[in-house]
């Protein structure tokens, strides 16, 4: 792997947008914080600097799902850890590291209206929007940059290069 992937957001210009996330979050919700939900794993890092940015009391709480992919057709979806918080007439934001075809997202959020909040929205480190099957968009958006598969930032491949302060792009995925 040392070599096969090529650096597409630096450390500086992850940490200058998400500044710039948090505070257009805390103008939105001043009146009213949300409970704010970490998908994991990929959204840990992304959520850390995130809430750091939002200046409110907010409420946190931890989900994470696990789609089972096989090849790129999306495959079955299971909720291995959910939130515990009561989210009744709640303002929740999600906040995932990707949204890809978007049906993680859409089977969790499906899940949480059940439970009756006020409103549901989601906030992606990353949108591939142009690989988007399910009716789903997010409402603040790091950023969309058209490129393949991506590591770092909490992104994994196969569970490797979460650890990487900055977002890069993995040149041949074949090895
Ligand atoms: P979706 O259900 O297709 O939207 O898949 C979203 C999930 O797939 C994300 O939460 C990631 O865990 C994973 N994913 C999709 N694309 C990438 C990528 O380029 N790098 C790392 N993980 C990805
Ligand atoms: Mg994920």
């Amino acid at each position: 792997m040392e070599g096969n992937y090529r650096i597409i957001l630096t450390e500086e210009q992850i940490q200058k947008r998400v500044k710039e996330l948090g505070e257009q979050i805390t103008i939105d919700y001043k009146d009213n914080p949300p409970v704010i939900i970490c998908m994991l794993k990929g959204a840990i890092y992304f959520f850390s600097d995130l809430t750091r940015n939002i200046k409110l009391p907010l409420e946190f709480d931890f989900a994470r799902l696990s789609s089972y992919k096989n090849g790129t057709t999306g495959g079955e979806m299971e909720l291995i850890s959910n939130i515990t918080t009561e989210i009744k007439d709640r303002d929740i934001l999600i906040v995932e590291d990707i949204v890809d075809s978007g049906k993680t997202l859409s089977y969790f959020v499906k899940l949480l209206k059940e439970k009756k909040p006020k409103s549901i929205k989601i906030c992606t480190f990353f949108d591939k929007k142009d690989r988007r099957e399910a009716d789903i968009e997010a409402d603040y958006i790091g950023f969309t940059l058209p490129c393949g598969f991506i590591i770092g930032y909490g992104l994994d491949y196969a569970e490797k290069y979460r650890e990487f302060p900055f977002l890069a792009e993995i040149i041949d995925p074949s090895k």
